[in-house]
């Protein structure tokens, strides 16, 4: 089984109607659990064993039932929603679906996505033994396997065992775990790490300035945000530093995570951390940290509170950017802005000589939240404006634009 990551990577799943539905469920919980995010398609059959509810609920989105439906087709479409998937999976495959798909038959919303798909469509059979082994079936089932290219369609299962009809034989669906190991190894296949062999070093998360041993100065940054563009740029097989100040976040599956506190200490593991073709700095460092740090509690003094001399904090997205050897190719720094977004993110570019800033509008609440709303910022293009999207979908966006750059 390959170890990619499923962090971030979009599965469709379309539900057919068999008593097997069920595992379908599991199978959505194994993916969210891997960090994959799941649509789901129930066909009218599949509405007879699973509730729209329930894989709403698992899914964390609404259910995709009709094909010609105002609200779906506002919100996302069928074509949306076939170009939205990294892979299609039908679980369970019925005979009806895979003869629909086999020829190309389009009459509800789950076969119309299939035949208007780009993306691989791998298939669990499930059905009585008698009708897997019909030759129609058996027919059907080479057809799909035949289609030229991205249109083959693979399978996993049917498994041997004993029917929910009491007959014996396969047709039985593949185990949940199964699947996934399934989806993990196509998705691998799919020429998902085009930035192997490539270095990244990655900032994340605020930094703490200590005032002294028990108190310190820092900011709100869940390091949300870097942490998913971390996960995004490995799942895509860059080898990652992630150097990051304090958060309650776990380390991303194969990132290489360095823990920082202060921005001077961020700036010496970045240093150490060299070279390195992209750097994406996301962290919020402290502009500013004091000066002569007390060795020992202050104490509260009748005297009134203490006044703290702040002196200035390296920045290290401008020294980073400087011209230079071990300048990365790809440096991207973050503008967190409430008001003229535009103005300020381009003046930053020029003033820290870095080559894209990604421009966050944080007058909504962004700090902590799963989503964001950034503009992407690039010399000598024009701005991209990105739809509300979660902080995952951000950093997928991103990496599919540094895959671009480096193509
Ligand atoms: O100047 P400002 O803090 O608004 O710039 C934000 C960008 O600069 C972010 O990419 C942040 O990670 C980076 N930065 C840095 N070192 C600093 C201050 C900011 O790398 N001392």
């Amino acid at each position: 089984m390959s170890e990619v990551s499923l962090n971030t990577r979009r599965i469709l799943l379309i539900v057919g109607g068999g008593i097997a539905a069920y595992k379908a469920l599991e199978l959505v919980r194994l993916l969210r659990k891997a960090g994959a995010e799941v649509r789901a398609v129930l066909t009218d059959g599949g509405a007879q064993f699973v509730t729209p509810l329930s894989l709403a609920a698992l899914t964390g989105h609404p259910v995709h039932q009709a094909l010609f439906s105002p609200d779906d087709e506002t919100t996302m479409g069928h074509i949306e929603l076939s170009r939205w998937a990294d892979l299609v999976v039908v679980a369970p495959a019925t005979a009806g679906l895979i003869a629909k798909a086999a020829n190309g038959l389009a009459d509800d919303l789950a076969s119309t996505t299939l035949l208007a798909t780009d993306k691989r469509v791998l298939m669990a059979p499930a059905m009585n033994v008698r009708m897997w082994q019909h030759p129609a079936v058996q027919a059907n089932v080479a057809r799909l396997g035949g289609f030229d290219g991205l249109h083959g369609v693979a399978l996993v299962g049917p498994d041997d065992g004993e029917m929910a009809c009491g007959e014996f034989g396969p047709g039985r669906m593949a185990e949940p775990a199964a699947v996934f190991a399934a989806i993990r190894t196509l998705l691998a296949d799919a020429g998902g790490r085009p930035l192997a062999g490539r270095r990244a070093v990655v900032t994340a998360g605020p930094t703490f300035e200590p005032i002294d041993p028990v108190r310190g100065l820092t900011n709100r940054s869940s390091g949300k945000q870097g942490y998913a563009i971390a996960a995004a740029l490995a799942e895509r097989g860059a080898e990652v530093t992630l150097i990051s100040g304090p958060v309650g976040l776990d380390a991303p599956d194969g990132v290489h995570r360095v823990w920082v506190e202060t921005a001077v200490e961020m700036k010496v593991a970045v240093d150490a951390a060299l070279p390195a073709d992209i750097a994406v700095m996301s962290a919020a460092v402290a502009d500013w940290r004091v000066d002569g740090v007390a060795s020992g509690k202050i104490k509260k003094a009748p005297g009134g509170p203490p006044s703290l001399a702040l002196i200035e904090n390296p920045d290290i997205l401008a020294g980073l950017s400087a011209p230079g050897p071990k300048r990365p190719a790809l440096v991207i720094g973050f503008a967190a802005e409430t008001r003229d977004l535009e103005e300020n993110a381009r003046a930053k570019l020029s003033r820290k000589g870095c080559d894209w800033i990604i421009g966050n509008d944080v007058s909504d609440d962004v700090f902590g939240a799963d989503s964001n709303s950034v503009t992407l910022f690039r010399r000598g293009v024009a701005d991209e404006i990105w739809p509300r999207q979660s902080k995952a979908d951000v950093a997928l966006t991103l990496v599919d634009r540094i895959v671009d750059h480096f193509a």
